[in-house]
């Protein structure tokens, strides 16, 4: 435990309105939100990007509410004082505002979320308008929706056109007005983020959209440099752990092969009379 305050949606707003940066990564597991929350991360997202990196599924679309909650849990021991968020797999809100409430209050009750979010335009209005009349706080996640990839066609940049950035502009409007208590923006120009970023007062977390959002959030594994998927090219990458758990995996593999490993004078060893002991009712068993 690290004895930190506990981080709300009002700290958020608060340094939204002092313009002190958020924090945000995903987490998949315990162990690594105990280092996040030792680290001083403001935010944790329970990405549904658990089915690319961590199931090693193509798409976000296969991961379930129940696998997410299980993660959620999970990272909420280890982290118990951040901001955390519960990423609504696909078809979990998308189907009727019922269905959103239930799955989104899962995320609340079952794993201690502090807020969900969820990929919408909109036609998705009323569903965040419902969600929080049940009381349940709402990050609108604008722009590029990985969870639409079929109906895009593609991972690209949205609105990069005057009239598309005008879509998302409004949609940010929309989604304020339907009551959601923070935005994200994926893949959005610079200049679409800063526009909506000074137009409201939800705080606008960003993921490669531009160093002007209130906050960032990008995938941990992006940044670590564990050389899977394509990490984006405004991406810095902070340590090359490829190379270095490959190495002691290797290196591992390479000890016990060679019986070096377990360390041979750290072991557990019998006390003498009860090795004796041993002994000798081994061969009397042998001798009956
Ligand atoms: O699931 C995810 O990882 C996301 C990104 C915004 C980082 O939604």
């Amino acid at each position: 435990m690290t004895g930190r305050a506990k981080t709300t949606i009002s700290t958020l707003q608060a340094r939204k309105r002092e313009r002190q940066r958020i924090s945000m990564l995903t987490c998949y597991d315990y162990t690594t939100a105990r280092l996040m929350e030792e680290a001083g991360l403001d935010s944790l997202l329970i990405g549904d990007t658990y089915a690319e990196v961590c199931l090693g599924h193509p798409t976000t679309l296969p991961v379930t509410m129940d696998e997410l909650i299980t993660v959620a849990k999970a990272v909420r021991v280890g982290a118990p004082s951040v901001f955390l968020v519960g990423d609504m797999p696909y078809l979990s809100y998308q189907v009727c505002p019922t269905d959103a409430i239930r799955n989104a209050g899962r995320f609340m009750a079952e794993a201690g979320c502090d807020c969900v979010k969820v990929e919408v335009d909109r036609r998705h209005a009323d569903t965040v308008a419902a969600m929080s009349a049940a009381t349940i706080p709402v990050m609108a996640h604008l722009g590029l929706r990985p969870q639409s990839i079929h109906s895009i066609g593609g991972y690209r940049v949205q609105g990069k056109l005057a009239r598309d950035a005008q879509v998302i502009i409004e949609d940010a409007r929309i989604m304020e007005d339907a009551g959601a208590v923070a935005l994200l923006l994926e893949a959005v120009p610079t200049e679409v983020a800063g526009l909506i970023t000074g137009s409201t007062e939800l705080p606008v977390i960003g993921c490669v959209s531009g160093p002007i959002c209130d906050g960032q959030v990008v995938v941990m594994h992006d940044i670590l440099g564990y050389d899977i998927g394509h990490p984006p090219k405004s991406v810095k990458v902070y340590a090359q752990l490829h190379g270095i758990l490959v190495d002691a995996f290797r290196a591992y593999s390479d000890d016990v092969r060679a019986g070096d490993f377990p360390l041979a004078d750290k072991g557990v060893s019998m006390e003498p009379e009860e090795l004796k002991a041993l002994r000798a009712t081994l061969a009397e068993t042998k001798c009956e």
